[in-house]
Formats: C-alpha cells, structure tokens, sequence
C-alpha cells in the first residue's frame, strides 16, 4: 500500500510519518520511509540541484528534475517495495509537483498529471494525507527553523495558491485524499492518521 504526505512547507509532514511508522514498525507490518524530491542516489543529487538557492530553473526544467527523481524512485525503491507487500510512506510524492508547479506557478495542470503518472509508470498513491495549516503558521514555523531554500524563499501568495491547489487535488481524487488539521498536536494527528489508515488498509484486504 503506498500512503504519500503532502501539505505546504513545515506542515508536519515528515514528523507525522515518523511516527505513523513507528506505530506499524511496532506491531510488527514492514514499513518503507522515503521522500521526493529523492529516495536514490540519482534522486538525492537532484534534490541538491533543487533546493538549491543559488539556481534559477526554468519551471518547465524544474518538472523534469522533479520527474526525473520519480521515476528512478518509483523503478528502484517503490515498485518492488509494493510487490512485496510492504507499506510504503512517501513524503511528497506527484501532487505536490501539480500543487507547486502546476497551481503554483501557473503550468498546466492536466499535462503535469500525465508526466507525473508517465513519471511513477501510472502508480498512484493508495492514500494521500494532506495536512493542512495557514501559510502564517508554516511560515512561524520556518522562521523558527531558521534558514530558507529556494522555494521557502517563495512569497506567501505562491504558498496560498499551493495550498487551495491542494485543496482542489483533495476535492478531484476525494477517494484517497484525507485532510488532517496541521494545527492539531503532533499525537492528535497521529492518531488519526493510524485509524485512518487502519480502516482503509482493512477496506481494500478481502
Ligand atoms: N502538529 C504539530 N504542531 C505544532 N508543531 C509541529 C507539529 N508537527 C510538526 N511541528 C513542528 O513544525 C516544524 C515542521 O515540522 P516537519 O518538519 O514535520 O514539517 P514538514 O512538513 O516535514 O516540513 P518540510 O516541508 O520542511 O519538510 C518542526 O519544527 C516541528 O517540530
Ligand atoms: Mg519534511
């Protein structure tokens, strides 16, 4: 089963899914964590490319770098995972190209899914947490963090179009989109995304 998280930066993607994973390591399910842009060596590299503040890319260019990772993430680590049967949690994975890219920057949006799914050789998320918080509060939270890479450097007009387009994706492919209110406290979240993975991992085993 493959469960991705998205949301706008420092929306508690990556502390969600540490402990989602934490839950199911413990009870014994095989529990692959990995992330895009990245996840391969080839993916890494081209993850400092682009987070790179120093870079100006070509938006057209950005989506083939982010593509690019994809796909050798998708042949390499997330195919076979799959066909072993394991769980695999990926933070980010092809919304957030048509979130940031696609409602973001203004590209069209129905030609990015189909480079996106060209990208993942048509695999599509089972499950997709989108955890939701205002931009004020992902940028309190980045401020607190300290230091920015090229797209937190974006203003908050690029960050209020990538989480309504988030929004619109949620609405699109209601049947594997769950929003979670970012807002809530680390174990809230938690909890509730472990019962709803719970019920739909129980709805799709016959
Ligand atoms: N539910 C929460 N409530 C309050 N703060 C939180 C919550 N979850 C995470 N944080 C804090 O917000 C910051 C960002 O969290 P995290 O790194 O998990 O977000 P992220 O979505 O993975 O960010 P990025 O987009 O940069 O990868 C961290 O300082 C974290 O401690
Ligand atoms: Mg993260």
């Amino acid at each position: 089963m493959l469960v991705t998280f998205e949301g706008i930066e420092a929306a508690g993607k990556s502390t969600l899914i540490a402990a989602l994973a934490a839950t199911l390591r413990n009870r014994g399910d095989v529990v692959l964590v990995t992330r895009e842009p990245g996840g391969t060596s080839l993916g890494d590299s081209l993850r400092d490319l682009f987070l790179d503040p120093a870079l100006r890319i070509d938006p057209i260019a950005e989506v083939m770098l982010l593509n690019a990772s994809r796909a050798q993430l998708v042949a390499d680590v997330i195919a076979p995972a799959l066909k072993d049967r394991a769980v695999v949690l990926c933070d980010r994975f092809f919304d957030a190209t048509v979130a940031y890219q696609g409602f973001g920057r203004g590209l069209d949006v129905e030609s990015l899914l189909e480079i996106c799914l060209t990208a993942t050789h048509r695999i599509a998320p089972d499950l997709t947490f989108l955890v939701d918080i205002p931009v004020e509060v992902s940028r309190a939270r980045l401020q607190a963090r300290g230091g920015a890479d090229r797209l937190e450097r974006e203003d908050a007009d690029f960050h209020t179009r990538v989480r309504l387009g988030y929004h619109e994706l949620a609405q699109r492919f209601e049947n594997r989109f769950v929003i979670l209110d970012g807002t809530a406290s680390p174990d809230v979240l938690a909890a509730a995304a472990f019962e709803t993975y719970e019920r739909r991992r129980n709805a799709a085993i016959p």
